[in-house]
């Protein structure tokens, strides 16, 4: 009988806890959440943004140079093509070359260290963030 009881009791207790811990894993999500929300952007608006529209789609890398921060190595040394408008233009090089790095440079996920990249002839810093994000 002793025993039936303390089991009733102590199966309680340790419910209690276990809901304390889960308590603690929310809060801790939550505070990262907030700190992604509150974080500023590294890729900014700058002055009168463009109309993109207008533009003939040519995408231009003029120079660029790119490090992902600045304690880092360079990624992209000085890398300049031509992509046309209409035409399948192919990134080749080996693993780690920074093929990824430049679409994602285009995207506008990141800012070029040094150099351009150009749409229609216009340096794509010149464009509004949302033009980017919609196309
Ligand atoms: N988000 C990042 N932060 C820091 N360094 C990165 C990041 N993404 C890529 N790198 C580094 O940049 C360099 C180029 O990577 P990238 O992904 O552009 O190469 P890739 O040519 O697309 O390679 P793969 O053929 O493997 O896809 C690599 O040295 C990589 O370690
Ligand atoms: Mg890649």
């Amino acid at each position: 009988m002793v025993v039936i009881l303390s089991a009733l009791l102590f199966n309680p207790i340790i419910e209690v806890c276990g809901a304390a811990r889960n308590l603690g894993l929310v809060f801790a999500a939550a505070d990262r959440i907030q700190r992604v929300l509150e974080t500023e952007p590294v890729v900014k608006d700058a002055g009168l943004p463009i109309n993109v529209d207008k533009l003939a789609h040519n995408v231009t890398f003029e120079n660029v140079s790119f490090r992902y921060d600045d304690n880092s190595e360079e990624v992209l040394h000085s890398v300049s093509f031509a992509a046309e408008q209409g035409k399948t233009v192919a990134l080749v090089g080996p693993s780690e070359a920074g093929k990824t790095t430049c679409v994602s440079l285009l995207l506008r996920y990141w800012e070029v260290s040094g150099g351009a990249v150009k749409i229609g002839g216009r340096d794509i810093r010149e464009m509004s963030l949302d033009n980017h994000h919609q196309s």
